[in-house]
Order: C-alpha cells, then structure tokens, then sequence
C-alpha cells in the first residue's frame, strides 16, 4: 500500500497513533500500517465489527475507554483505516475525545475513495436511524490506493461505482461518458484512477463551497431521498450503492415527467447503469417506502425534498435559490410506478 502509506503525511507533532480498521482491514491492511506508524509514533491499534454495526454508539465508547485506559492524548491521531464505516466511526471518535483531535483516513473500499473519505462528516447509527449522531470534523489527510481495491468484491465496487456515477450525472458529463465507454469495454469493476480521482476533486469542490452542508453540498444527495426511503423498508436488504442507483433513476425520472431533464439522458443513465449490474427499478413499492420519507434529514415540515439535476452533467440551484427541490407525494408515485 504505498499510496497510502501515512508516513508520508505524519505530522511530527503527532507523538501517538491510533490505528481503526474494521476485522476485514485490519487483516488484509493492518500489520503493514501498524507497522509503517511505528517508526513515527506509539501505536495503539483496535479493531470493530466489519459491516453497519461497526458504526454504534457501543463500538464508539468501547474505542474511547481503550484511548483513554491507553493514555492517548492530545498529541495523538487517529488513524481511519478501511471503507465509509470505519472511516466514519473513527472520525467521530476524533471529533470527540479531548474535545478533538487529529485524524486521517486511509479509504480502502471505492464508497470511501470516491465519496466517504472526504467531505469532514463523521457518524454513527442509532437503532432510530442511520448517522443520527455525528460531527463535521475534516481528515488532515486523506490517502487512496486503487491497489487496495484489488481485494473488493464485485458487491462493494458497485456501491463505489454508483456514487461515482452520481458525481459525474451532477457535474461532468465528461466524466459520465468516459464511464460510458468504460463500462462497454470494461474487464473488471474497477474503475480507472483517473475517475477516481475526478470524483474526488469533484467533492472536494463541492465541500469547499459548503463545508456545513447548508447548500450545494445538498446536491450530493441526488437519488438518495428515494435511496434511504427503499433501504428503510427493506431493512437495509437492498445494499445502498443499488438503493442509490434506484434512487437516480426514479428522481430523474421525476424531473423529466415535470418537463425539467431531458428523456434522452434518463435512458442514457439507465442504459449505464444496467451495464454496471446496477439496479434500474425501484426494489419496494411506493406505499411500503411512503412512511420512511419522513425519516430523511432533507425533509422538512413533512415536505420531500429531492437534488434534481437538470440534465446529465449539471445541476443549477431551483428558483427558490435552494439546491432542493420540494416535491408532490403524487408526482413522486408516479415516476416510482412508470419502471
Ligand atoms: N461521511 C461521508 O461523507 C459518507 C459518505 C458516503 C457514505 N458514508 C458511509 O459509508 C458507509 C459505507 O461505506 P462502505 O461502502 O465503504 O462500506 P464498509 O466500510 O462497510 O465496507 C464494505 C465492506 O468491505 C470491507 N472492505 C473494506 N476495504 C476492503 C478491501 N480493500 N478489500 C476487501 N474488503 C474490504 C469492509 O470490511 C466491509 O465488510 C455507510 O455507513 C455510509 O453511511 C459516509
């Protein structure tokens, strides 16, 4: 993992290390960066659950009892190593202890790389929600090596790619073509560094104009007001790179019914998606997801709020001058129904 290797960024200021990789990347990835933070710092390493359950409240006092039990302190960062969970887990964890502290993240899943990894938002789930609890707290560093992906399922690197594909439906039609052209050729799922590194300069982009989220980062949200709403009523059976990508499809399809994106480029997403193995029709009926609506943060003042793009490429902020748009119970059942 030489991209990746935190002795290139290690702040000498930092006199103590604490490692966080979830069971999978500790084994796969561990050793080697215990190992490379040894020769900077004393290392603490710890391990949480892999999977949503990594991100609890339990896991998050169970590795500050062990900082402190350690003696880490104020000099000490943390060390995010693995994809969005352990990343966003050990990023609270930073927020937090001492009031914050240092922290870097190290992406080893495409969510991450492209996604999870950068932007400061940290979580952690409740039983009433997904990221109910969290902090904006930004990484000194963020390291990516497209050679840790090597490792990745098929499964994971579709969540990846539908975030990618988000980012380039948002932004850059550049971008979504040569994931086009890509995907008709492709050998594997593993997409080029160079769209990986167009969509991390794209979030970087977006976090720089609204580090708080109280605007164009809002757009980021684009397909996941339906995303969350199905992968609440399946209990989460539908993974959310898919949810995402059923989530794109029917709130363009809600843009084109209202005459705001054109049809030629929801066929178009379709079309890319489906290469991808990537899920086109919703997975849930309308009536089974309506309830969860009303869980999502975009909601409010029971409105539904959707990131429209207005065409593949580019999103412009809605008359109001806000990045969301609130959108009709009716209108919203019928582009989910029209699959
Ligand atoms: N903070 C943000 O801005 C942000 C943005 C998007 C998503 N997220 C969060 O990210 C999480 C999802 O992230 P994710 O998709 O990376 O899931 P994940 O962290 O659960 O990783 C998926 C699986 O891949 C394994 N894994 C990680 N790296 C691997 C590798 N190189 N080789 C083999 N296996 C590997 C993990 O152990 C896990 O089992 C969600 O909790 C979501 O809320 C946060």
């Amino acid at each position: 993992m030489h991209g990746s290797d935190p002795r290139n960024v290690w702040d000498p200021a930092w006199r103590q290390a604490v490692l966080i990789a979830d069971s999978n990347t500790d084994r796969l990835f561990g050793a080697r960066v215990a190992a490379q933070l040894a020769e900077r710092a004393k290392v603490l390493r710890m391990t949480i659950p892999a999977g949503e359950s990594g991100k609890s409240r339990e896991q998050k006092g169970r590795v500050e009892d062990a900082m402190i039990a350690a003696g880490i302190d104020r000099s000490a960062c943390v060390v995010a190593l693995g994809g969005g969970v352990v990343l966003d887990l050990a990023g609270f964890v930073a927020a937090t202890y001492m009031r914050g502290i240092a922290h870097i993240n190290i992406a080893t899943t495409l969510l991450a790389q492209v996604d999870a990894a950068i932007g400061g938002k940290t979580a952690i789930n409740t039983p009433a929600g997904k990221n109910l609890i969290g902090a904006f707290h930004q990484p000194r560093a963020v390291l990516l090596d497209g050679e840790a992906l090597a490792s990745l399922g098929d499964h994971e690197l579709r969540n990846g790619l539908a975030e990618a594909i988000k980012h380039a439906v948002l932004f850059d039609r550049t971008l979504f073509e040569t994931i086009e052209a890509w995907a008709a050729s492709r050998v594997s799922l593993r997409p080029a560094r160079e769209v990986v590194a167009r969509c991390v300069a794209i979030k970087a982009d977006v976090v720089a104009r609204d580090e708080r989220d109280g605007g164009v980062r809002h757009v980021l949200n684009h397909g996941h007001t339906v995303a969350h709403a199905i992968e609440l009523a399946t209990e989460h059976a539908v993974p959310h790179g898919q949810a995402v990508a059923m989530g794109m499809i029917v709130e363009s399809r809600l843009a084109m019914q209202a005459g705001s994106y054109p049809a030629e480029d929801l066929a178009r997403l379709g079309a890319l998606l489906d290469a991808l193995g990537l899920p086109t029709a919703a997975a849930c009926s309308f009536d089974d997801a309506l309830p969860f609506f009303a869980r999502d943060k975009k909601t409010e003042d029971a409105a539904i709020r959707c990131a429209l793009p207005a065409r593949i490429g580019h999103i412009a902020p809605e008359p109001d001058g806000s990045w969301l748009r609130t959108v009709d119970i009716a209108a919203l059942r019928r582009a989910w129904c029209a699959a």
